[in-house]
């Protein structure tokens, strides 16, 4: 079988995804932290390999691409085709708040946007709020804690546009205590509660909006590698 984005037989998935927007970190964490993993889909560069964590639980990992169109096209296939039950993403973020350092990670309770993808989807006429799902992100959180993990816990904004005209407009977002900026929470949050299935985002700050500290290569190494651990960690709880 194969979806309109997806080339993979049926069963080819875990029932877990780990979904970084990056194919080639979709390749470096199956290389990394899963044995046996075989590539089962790589239509249009977007690859997704499965395979097992050291502890032999079935766990897949699948690039979404960036922004909310991509994540919603390709959890909604995972979710309503592959039988897929829970997806968390990791990614990076910007950050919002004074008290996030680079390299910590933002665990996600919710996600606000600027995109319309409500309105586009037109499964509501109000605002809906898009939450992770509460178990999954119980998970996370305890999980980080027992990693001795630097997080933080609540709502993040998932932006249409990462190139903006306004370079004051993010303060608003702040204001409300959101606290970092990516582009797919919403969208995957979102996909998850209409098809009554599972999301998380975990995301580790790649760049702060108040501080204009840069990360050597190896640091930001240090903090993908970090929230790859805390997300099989989690992921090993969603699979078989
Ligand atoms: N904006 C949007 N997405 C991001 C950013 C950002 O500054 N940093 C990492 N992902």
């Amino acid at each position: 079988m194969s979806t309109p984005h997806i080339a993979a037989e049926r069963g080819d998935f875990a029932k877990v995804v780990l979904m970084p927007g990056d194919s080639y970190r979709a390749r470096w964490i199956a290389e990394t932290f899963l044995k046996d993993a075989k590539l089962v889909t790589d239509t249009r560069g977007i690859f997704g390999y499965t395979g097992y964590s050291k502890n032999g639980k079935k766990i897949s990992v699948m690039a979404s691409g960036m922004g909310l169109p991509s994540i919603g096209i390709y959890c909604h296939e995972l979710f309503a085709e592959y039988g897929v039950e829970t997806i968390i993403r990791i990614g990076t973020c910007g950050a919002y708040q004074k008290d996030i350092k680079l390299r910590d990670i933002i665990i996600a309770q919710g996600a606000c946007t600027n995109s319309s993808w409500m309105q586009a989807h037109g499964l509501v006429s109000g605002t809906y709020s898009a939450i992770s799902s509460y178990r999954v992100l119980k998970d996370a959180v305890d999980l980080a804690e027992e990693m001795h993990l630097p997080y933080h816990v609540g709502n993040i904004l998932s932006s249409d546009t990462f190139y903006e005209a306004d370079s004051t407009s993010w303060k608003k977002w702040a204001s409300l205590g959101v606290l970092a900026v990516e582009m797919e929470a919403y969208a995957l949050f979102e996909t998850a509660a209409e098809l009554h299935k599972n999301a998380l985002a975990i995301c580790t700050v790649s760049d702060s909006f108040l501080f204009k500290e840069v990360l050597a290569a190896n640091q930001r190494q240090e903090g993908l590698v970090a929230m790859a651990e805390l997300g099989i960690a989690v992921a090993e709880r969603y699979a078989d």
